[in-house]
């Protein structure tokens, strides 16, 4: 997703934030640009002009296209694009930049009520050159700065790029990190948060912002994290740092004492941990923009409502993690749209003869968007006439190029090979499909998507909640199955799709041999398997079919299993049956995917490192299988 740095001093800043952004390359991008301060003409006369220049493509693109070009200035911004508001293109990449091109701005985040402000900035004479979200931030600007009527009587000018950011930024509804020069104001870098991250630093001799750490660990260790509202003023001889009062503030310096491997897992010591941790915002940056006005809104389904409401049979093709995300959208997607769904494996699908008719939708669920058997049972759907939809985490991938529509989840890069955040992303936005096909096929109103959206954020806190509250209970229950040879994994209704991707994540990592059943098949066979001491991880949170894995698991109990619970917070009777608790909020039914994966990732991660397993890198598996 988008990085930014920014750096002014007194040395050539260009090759500075052509490494920063390499840095940041990581998160994924499509897009990358900077705008520099043209250095000041003779006499110290400034020059009132920047050098914007940015592109489609790699910082490696950038990189090269800038090495003909003379840019001395020793103040600028620089950004890599994640696309979210229009395509990714040459004119969407940042900065962007006001109508007199002399203000620039780098923004990650979503402007919620961007639509309104460019209406009413195009209807004010601001001309627009891109269609993303961010560009209403500089033209803003430049009219608090400017003192041009903005419709809101404050038309005096601030001539100050600090005041004139403050004032602009109190119109934008969302989410934001930017950095914002002004080429009025030699050597000066405004920079502002909501929601999105943004680290100040003074290096030597020279002061530097990022929206990661990462970004900023060559040039100092002593950092700032700005909190939500405060600003800070950077020039080459100091940074100033204001409260979200406007008042000038103490910096909390942090300092920093990682190492690079360190610093690009953000502190942690493996990528999985780290993935694991980033869910909350994973689950708040693939909702955020979503809902508009009241309305649930997923422009990219390239489907009208009118073409959703014909659709009458669903198949959900993908492979691994991807498909235990498509166990849960069939649970949502019959529950809430009522519409017949399968889910099967691509490599399954591609060499059967499904039954296809152009009212059938087929949705393809990759992390990576190259899986080899989901494209080619993505080419085969196509073929056979049915509309396909791709949610993926990987922008302009072939999955996302050969579908009708695509959601992307916002996950950012996911490293370890173990998918966890990914998943996350894809069971948010398969939800996210479920409640348009409902509200598509008038099964459900506008009040109860609205409900069930504002809860699907709440799970954004409730993971972290188990962050906070369970590593005692994960670390114990962990240690409990550590040395067993194998375990299964039960549960019943939705609660048994998470634990198919709850053995997964075992098996993956750890080796240990590790089996998802429903409950309900136990005394079917898999029963044989009990003796004193085998692990039996459940996920028996309340739900309608509580009572009957209950009873499950007191078949299982009864033959001295070891039973570990991933149960809801407050169930204190589950302590009768289960030697180990670990406790999630209690979230209604159709979002436990979303918080009762979480312990088990944990679990499985505790029990690998216990195994003294590589977590980031399992044995004989591979983060995107290109082949069939
Ligand atoms: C590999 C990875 C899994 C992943 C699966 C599907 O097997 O190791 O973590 O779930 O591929 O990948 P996709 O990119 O299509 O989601």
């Amino acid at each position: 997703m988008c990085g930014i740095v920014g750096c002014t001093g007194s040395a050539p800043v260009k090759d500075v934030l052509i490494s920063g952004l390499k840095r940041l390359e990581y998160r994924g991008y499509d897009s990358a640009g900077i705008a520099v301060q043209k250095p000041a003409g003779p006499g110290g006369a400034p020059a009132p002009d920047l050098v914007v220049v940015h592109r489609v493509g790699k910082v490696a693109g950038l990189e090269s296209e800038l090495e003909h070009q003379s840019i001395p200035g020793t103040c600028g911004i620089g950004h890599t694009r994640w696309a979210t508001h229009g395509r990714p293109s040459t004119a969407n990449a940042h900065p962007h930049t006001s109508c007199a091109g002399d203000i620039a701005v780098v923004h990650n985040g979503i402007i919620e009520n961007f639509a309104e402000l460019r209406e009413e900035l195009i209807a004010r004479g601001h001309h627009f050159t891109s269609e993303t979200d961010t560009e209403v931030l500089p033209h803003l600007i430049e009219e608090a700065y400017e003192g041009a009527p903005d419709g809101t009587g404050a038309e005096e000018a601030t001539h100050d790029l600090l005041r004139a950011v403050r004032r602009a930024m109190r119109r934008v509804v969302g989410a934001y990190g930017i950095a914002v020069t002004c080429a009025q104001e030699p050597g000066v870098i405004v920079t502002t948060r909501k929601d999105s991250p943004i680290v100040v630093g003074r290096g030597a001799d020279a002061s530097y912002l990022a929206s990661d750490l990462i970004a900023l660990i060559d040039a100092t260790r002593d950092v700032v994290i700005l909190e939500d509202g405060e600003c800070a003023r950077l020039t080459p001889d100091g940074i100033t740092y204001y409260d979200a009062a406007g008042k000038a503030m103490e910096p909390r310096i942090t300092h920093v004492d990682w190492d690079l491997d360190m610093a690009e897992k953000g502190g942690y010591p493996d990528f999985m941990i780290k993935e694991i941790m980033e869910q909350p915002r994973v689950v708040r940056d693939t909702l955020a923009g979503r809902m508009v006005g009241g309305e649930l809104t997923i422009d990219e389904l390239g489907l009208t409502p009118e073409e959703l409401n014909l659709i009458d049979r669903v198949y959900v093709i993908a492979c691994g993690t991807s498909y235990h995300a498509g166990l849960i959208a069939k649970n949502l997607i019959e529950r809430w749209a009522r519409i017949p769904t399968e889910v099967e494996a691509a490599s399954e699908f591609r060499y059967r003869n499904p039954i296809i008719t152009p009212s059938t939708l087929v949705v393809a669920v990759s992390q990576s968007g190259e899986t080899a058997d989901t494209l080619a049972a993505i080419r085969d759907a196509r073929i056979k006439g049915a509309k396909v939809f791709g949610i993926t985490n990987v922008i302009g991938s072939p999955v996302a190029r050969e579908s009708d529509g695509v959601i992307y989840t916002k996950a950012n890069k996911e490293i370890a090979v173990a998918s966890t955040k990914s998943f996350i992303g894809q069971v948010v936005s398969l939800s996210l499909l479920a409640l348009s096909l409902a509200q598509a096929k008038g099964r459900m109103t506008t009040g109860e998507v609205r409900m069930l959206f504002r809860e699907m954020g709440d799970t954004a806190e409730q993971i972290q909640w188990i962050f906070d509250t369970q590593e005692p209970a994960i670390e114990e229950a962990a240690a409990a199955m550590k040395d067993a040879h194998s375990a299964l994994f039960v549960g019943r209704g939705i609660a048994s799709a998470i634990c198919y991707e709850g053995a997964l994540k075992l098996k993956e990592i750890s080796y240990l041999h590790a089996e998802a059943y429903a409950a309900g098949e136990m005394k079917h066979g898999p029963i044989a398997l009990i003796d004193p001491g085998f692990p039996v991880i459940t996920v028996a949170t309340q739900s309608p079919v509580y009572d009957k894995t209950i009873s499950n698991l007191k078949e299982c109990e009864a033959r001295g299993a070891k039973i570990i619970a991933v149960a809801t917070e407050g169930d204190e009777d589950i302590k009768q049956i289960a030697d180990h608790v670990i406790y999630v909020p209690r979230v209604r039914d159709c979002f436990t995917p979303i918080t009762a994966t979480v312990p088990l990732q944990l679990l499985a991660r505790s029990v690998a490192l216990l195994r003294g397993c590589d977590v980031d890198q399992p044995r004989n598996l591979a983060k995107s299988v290109t082949v069939e």
